[in-house]
């Protein structure tokens, strides 16, 4: 077997280490940092807490604080015109999903003149103009330890995936004590991404053994703190443990990849604006249950380690309590169905034939222990469209 491990150089984790930066940019004799955050950031003053120490070591930070969730060409092209207009040496993505994957795509993007979609998929975008350094503020850190960036083309409603190592943080810092202001909905959307980041790495038909061990790791920690963490937002150590559990999930899936979730669940964020862990939230159990019979032993094996089943139930029953328990969080965390969200059921009919197009083009699907022809990726949506299993 020969596969290949894709990390940070150098990830800090711990309460309070956000104040370490100035430390972590002089490891690697960075000074000129422009830091990429969101409106929130600035006004919850979350930003301070790398700021004030950035400051306090004599390092000068500019700061482009408009990136909005679920980031766009656009804004990703504004922020390139705010890299390109000063001396920087490195970005810093602070923030949620959003705020770092737009300082990814930042970097990717700044190394030429081309239109995002140049270096969407099967592009392989292996350097990047500057490094990256990032610093999540929510439980789901896929961002910080990926190899991965996801924006959207506002004007063909597609969500592209860019890859490669341009793309991987040189450094992360990841500090739960930035979570515990998360709001409920958030952090029940991130869990849930982390949880499948790391369902998705351990069926994927590219796990490894390493990223099986951390895939395993993260379902152990993740399957009984994600409810505590969204219940009771200030337990530390739920907060801590969903920290943890979603890095080991991310690094997992950067080298394992995600699977049919995700390739389902794109498109569905780029047409309906649905967050992306909500939308993986809506499709989790039925994909889970149209994937089983390719993988059971692999799911029953899951469904132990998140805590739906024990030990000694076979893999039968195990599989079962995976699909039924993934369904019954969605109804805890309070996931709506796409039809609950909201959306236009004429809208959703009519672009669901293209919704299976772009899922089966993002690569993703191919990935799954059991692999979808179109037909079946459309009866999926018609099934997720206004039931909750
Ligand atoms: N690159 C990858 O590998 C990867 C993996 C998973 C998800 N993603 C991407 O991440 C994006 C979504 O990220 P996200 O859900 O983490 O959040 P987000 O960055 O979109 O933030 C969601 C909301 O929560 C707020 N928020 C974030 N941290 C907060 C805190 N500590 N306190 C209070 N409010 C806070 C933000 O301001 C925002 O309003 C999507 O674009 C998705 O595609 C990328
Ligand atoms: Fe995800």
């Amino acid at each position: 077997m020969e596969f290949n491990i894709a990390s940070p150089r150098y990830i800090l984790v711990g309460g309070g280490t956000a104040g370490r930066i100035a430390e972590v940019l002089g490891k690697f004799g960075l000074s000129r940092p422009l830091v990429v955050t969101d409106p929130m950031m600035v006004s919850l003053g979350l930003v301070n807490r790398i700021l004030e120490p950035l400051a306090k070591a004599g390092i000068t930070a500019g700061v482009f604080s408009d990136t909005i969730p679920e980031p766009t060409d656009t804004v990703v092209a504004a922020g390139c015109q705010v890299l390109k207009s000063g001396n920087y040496d490195c970005l810093i993505g602070f923030g949620g999903g959003s705020p770092i994957d737009t300082a990814k795509a930042m970097a990717i993007l700044a190394t030429g003149d081309a239109p995002m979609s140049a270096y969407k998929v099967p592009q392989v975008n292996d350097h990047g103009a500057l490094p990256v350094i990032a610093i999540p503020t929510t439980a789901r850190t896929g961002s910080a330890a990926t190899r991965f960036t996801v924006s959207s083309d506002a004007i063909p409603d597609e969500k592209m995936l860019i890859a490669g190592l341009g793309a991987l943080p040189l450094a992360a810092i990841v500090d739960y004590e930035l979570t515990l202001s998360v709001p409920k909905r958030t952090t029940a959307d991130t869990g849930i991404d982390a949880l499948s980041h790391a369902l998705e790495a351990y069926v994927s038909r590219r796990a490894t053994p390493y990223s099986d061990a951390l895939a395993v790791a993260a379902m152990e920690l993740i399957g009984p703190n994600l409810r505590q963490a969204y219940l009771h937002p200030t337990n530390t150590t739920a907060r801590e443990a969903m920290m943890l559990g979603a890095l080991q999930a991310g690094i997992a899936f950067s080298n394992a990849s995600v699977a049919l979730v995700h390739g389902m669940s794109r498109p569905i964020g780029a047409h309906f604006h649905v967050p992306h862990g909500l939308s993986n939230a809506m499709l989790l159990p039925a994909v889970t249950r149209f994937s089983i019979p390719a993988a059971l032993p692999r799911y029953a094996e899951a469904s132990r380690r998140i805590g739906f089943a024990r030990r000694n139930d076979s893999d039968e029953r195990a599989a079962d309590l995976l699909a039924d328990g993934l369904a019954a969080w969605n109804t805890d965390l309070s996931v709506p169905t796409p039809r609950g969200f909201g959306i236009d059921p004429a809208v959703w009919q009519a672009k669901k034939d293209l919704m299976a197009d772009q899922a089966l083009a993002s690569g993703s699907p191919a990935n799954n222990p059991r692999i979808p022809d179109k037909a079946e990726i459309i009866a999926l949506y018609d099934a997720v469209w206004g039931a909750n299993a």
